[in-house]
């Protein structure tokens, strides 16, 4: 992406030389549903990212200017709330994460943000949004908040100010993301390990469905209670047990009487999805590249049969990046109800692939797919 017409509009509007950084959206190769049940995650920053110029003021004002939107935003800084434009939450939402823990932002601000990440398409757009805001506070006002911080601030943000309950994984790739790399994160312990993901025959290409994801955060919050219910029937019988983390299928399948069916599908997804990202990672290990994608699609199934968040046009990409003989794995990706499919497609197809899935999609959805090819890139940063 191109930062020049950002830092132009910034000193237009605010006559000023700004400081630029940048902060990516993300693709998640397989471990959906599992981070806010203390699971395993597959994801990477990509090369969709969102660019900001700021400065700060001696008027002590946040004034805001979206540039995608040609909208603008201002609030006094002591007058810190919650506000009824949606975007400017994400950065109201960031400097109250900043006044919670003492770090106080004696200043106004100035910033111009823009980019080239598709708004509700399930590549985390609010993510990069409030981890770049984070990194530029923490930078502008000399705090010395680390990485994780921020991104605990970031995901905290999306909470109160946006009002998902998301779990940590798109904040946290966004800011650990690296170039070529993928990263395997244990939503428990926070560690995490990069994974080389530069597979030389195969690219990654994304389906956009163009269904926006409306009903994704209620559902998203019901499916986070149906998870919880089900921690609440196996901790009766091993108090250890707090998370859908500590349970393996065989224990699941045990106890499974004493379950609603639908509480039953939705764990056993779960339980089975954090499996996969760990055989996922070892079969990349092994280059393994088929055994990589058939998880894919075992993903894929799973969100659609046992936790029920695809939707009918997820469906049909997915059906048809798998009956193509290009792709060697595909799945809806991120929350669901909308948003992408991840396709595996060796690389001289690419294009071909492209062709036909927005041909096939629109004969019978009647509905238009946006394609990426997307690379994996470097995390939040000055640029
Ligand atoms: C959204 C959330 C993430 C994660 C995914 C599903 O993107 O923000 O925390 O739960 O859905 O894997």
């Amino acid at each position: 992406m191109n930062s020049q017409a950002i830092k132009d509009k910034f000193k237009d509007i605010f006559q000023t030389e700004p400081l630029m950084l940048r902060s990516p959206g993300r693709i998640n190769l397989i471990g959906e549903h599992t981070d806010y049940n203390d699971g395993f995650v597959f994801p990477a920053a990509i090369d969709k990212e969102v660019h900001f110029a700021l400065a700060k003021n001696s008027i002590d004002k946040f004034r805001f200017y979206a540039f995608d939107l040609n909208e603008s935003f201002e609030m006094n800084i002591n007058e810190l709330s919650k506000s009824n434009t949606s975007w400017a939450n994400y950065l109201l939402g960031v400097v109250a994460q900043y006044q919670k823990v003492g770090l106080v932002i004696d200043a106004g601000i100035d910033c111009v943000f823009g980019g080239n990440i598709p708004m509700g398409a399930g590549l985390s757009s609010s993510a990069a949004i409030e981890n770049g805001f984070a990194y530029a506070i923490n930078v502008l006002f000399n705090f010395s908040v680390d990485k994780l911080q921020m991104v605990k601030m970031a995901q905290k943000a999306e909470h109160e100010y946006a009002g998902v309950m998301c779990g940590i994984m798109d904040q946290f790739a966004s800011m650990y993301g690296q170039e070529n790399n993928a990263l395997k994160l244990d939503c428990r312990t926070l560690d995490y390990i990069y994974a080389n993901v530069n597979m030389k025959d195969y690219g990654i290409v994304l389906c956009d469905s163009n269904v926006k994801h409306e009903l994704a955060s209620s559902e998203y919050n019901a499916r986070r209670k149906e998870c919880q219910q089900g921690v609440a029937i196996m901790k009766k019988h091993d108090s250890k047990i707090t998370a859908l983390r500590d349970i393996s299928i065989e224990m699941l399948e045990e106890h499974k009487s004493e379950f609603d069916s639908v509480v039953f599908k939705r764990c056993a997804y779960v339980v089975k999805e954090n499996k996969r990202v760990e055989e996922a990672f070892a079969a990349l290990q092994k280059n393994n590249n088929e055994k990589f994608g058939e998880l894919m699609y075992q993903s894929h199934e799973g969100l659609r049969d046992e936790y029920e968040v695809s939707c009918s046009e997820l469906d049909v990409l997915f059906s048809l990046a798998r009956k193509s003989s290009s792709v060697i794995g595909a799945r809806m990706m991120g929350g669901g109800f909308g948003g992408c499919t991840i396709n595996l497609v060796k690389r001289e197809q690419m294009e071909s692939f492209a062709e036909h899935i927005a041909k096939d999609y629109c004969e019978i959805t009647g509905k238009e797919t946006d394609i990426h090819f997307v690379q994996i890139a470097n995390g939040t940063g000055l640029l």
